[in-house]
């Protein structure tokens, strides 16, 4: 039987571009996403999420095999907290109940290479706290200077999203029920959401001085998209709670030899 599997951001960049290889692969695919999709659903509100869970059941029968939690947003603005972070956790947590019935299930979610830079560590604490109101609140005033503090919003979202998958994949609800949990960090992928940042040579240059990508410079959505597609393929069966960054090289010249 072909695998089920769910992405979220799905008409759109890279939840596109996996949507896509899937299909190509033989895999159905139930897209979620604003427009364009096979269910619509707000992630940024309680509602849509649980909109999100109920259409896929229905959807589904009720068993899937794997989520793929890519929706976000990247502009200095609450909403960019509302559905990088508490939308992307509520569609993990919420449809793993559907992964029950699969002999293969799996989960991972996209993070980012933004995780490394500059956050703000009160956001971050927040959204490890699972506390959304509050983590709204600090966002509106952190997004009052766009330029400056708004700039920490999407970072703090990616630093407590990688966090969290660190916490919860090797616990009994994810390792315990042989569901491997992970994320990914990409650098810059072509797509719409960074457009604008990379139109002109000039713009390009001066954003990979900031993320630099000595392998292959920006990249294409379907790069991700492979590197998701295995992780949540049943080949996948002992990779728990990593973030794999697939960046040209960002983290390995950021952070050298700190981490490994
Ligand atoms: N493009 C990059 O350089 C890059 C780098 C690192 C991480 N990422 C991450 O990859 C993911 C996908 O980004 P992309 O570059 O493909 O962007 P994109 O803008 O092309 O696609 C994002 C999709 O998410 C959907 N979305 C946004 N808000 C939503 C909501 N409230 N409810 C449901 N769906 C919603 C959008 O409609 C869109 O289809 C994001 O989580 C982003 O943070 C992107």
């Amino acid at each position: 039987m072909p695998r089920t599997s769910v992405i979220t951001g799905a008409a759109s960049g890279i939840g596109k571009a996996t949507k896509e290889l899937l299909e190509q692969r033989g895999e159905r695919v139930i897209g979620v996403d604003l427009h364009d999709a096979e269910v619509v659903a707000d992630l940024s509100t309680a509602e849509g999420r649980g909109a999100l869970v109920d259409a896929v059941r229905e959807v589904s029968g009720g068993r899937i095999d794997a989520v793929y939690a890519v929706a976000g947003l990247a502009i200095p603005a609450p909403a960019t907290v509302a559905v990088n972070f508490f939308g992307t956790v509520a569609s993990i947590e919420g449809l793993r109940p559907l992964l029950a019935g699969s002999e293969a299930p799996r989960a991972v979610v996209v993070s980012s290479m933004a995780a490394l830079m500059a956050s703000d560590d009160e956001l971050v604490a927040l959204l490890t706290d699972g506390d959304e109101p509050a983590a709204m609140d600090r966002a509106q005033v952190l997004a009052k200077e766009p330029s400056t503090t708004g700039q920490l919003i999407y970072a703090s979202t990616k630093v407590a999203l990688s966090r969290w998958v660190r916490r919860k994949a090797a616990t009994a609800e994810w390792a315990g029920a042989g569901i491997p949990l992970n994320a990914v960090a990409p650098g810059v992928i072509a797509t719409p959401m960074t457009a604008d940042l990379i139109d002109t040579e000039q713009e390009r240059e001066s954003l990979l001085k900031v993320v630099p990508m000595p392998l292959n410079g920006i990249a294409e959505p379907i790069v991700v998209a492979r590197l998701l597609a295995w992780l949540n393929s049943a080949e996948n069966t002992h990779l728990c709670g990593q973030i794999v960054y697939v960046d040209g090289g960002s983290d390995a010249v950021l952070r050298g030899d700190s981490v490994w």
